[in-house]
């Protein structure tokens, strides 16, 4: 699939507002993803207010993208009544993951940027938006348009990690 060999993480955006179509494709790809007991415990915040995204952006050092991107979404995992409560960040990635390649299709760019289990990133966005304790911060996606980068393929194909039937280090 061309997305998944084409994306890279887009740093730089326009100042151009994504599509309101485009933001419910990207929400629908996260929430096609595969979850642990089919729990779905993803929640989603969409942030486009330009303060709200420069708060974002001085999450950590390395945050910075959600500044200038046309919108960002926080990725919250809902643990309140979750019978599997320890594979949440796995079917968080797995959303993530849709969203990024999504964008691609999309022709937008992105960034993850991560939160858990990074405690001053997560105790920023409890903060932030006030998050009750069953309210578990992941990770944020900084979309838009690219400026000056592209999503192109780099080869990361590298043989010695791959092992048949036995590990042979
Ligand atoms: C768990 C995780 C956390 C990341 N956090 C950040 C981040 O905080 N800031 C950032 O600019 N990129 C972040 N990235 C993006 C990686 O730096 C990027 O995926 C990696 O350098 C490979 O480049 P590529 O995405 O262009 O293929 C993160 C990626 C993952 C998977």
């Amino acid at each position: 699939m061309k997305e998944i060999f084409n994306r890279r993480s887009i740093r730089k955006f326009l100042d151009r507002p994504v599509e309101k179509d485009k933001i419910d494709l990207l929400l629908k790809a996260a929430m096609q993803a595969p979850s642990a007991g089919n729990q779905q415990p993803w929640e989603f915040i969409v942030v486009e207010n330009k303060e709200a995204l420069e708060k974002l952006g001085r999450m950590t050092p390395y945050s910075k993208p959600a500044a200038e991107s046309a919108v960002t979404f926080v990725l919250i995992a809902n643990c309140k009544e979750l019978r599997h409560n320890t594979f949440w960040p796995q079917d968080l990635s797995a959303a993530m993951q849709n969203i990024l390649l999504e964008a691609v299709q999309l022709e937008l760019g992105a960034v993850w940027m991560g939160v858990a289990t990074n405690k001053a990133a997560e105790d920023y966005l409890i903060d932030m938006f006030h998050f009750p304790e069953y309210i578990k911060p992941f990770a944020l996606v900084a979309l838009g348009y690219p400026d000056g980068q592209m999503n192109e393929f780099t080869d990361r194909y590298k043989p010695e990690k791959v092992h048949y039937e036995k590990w042979n280090g």
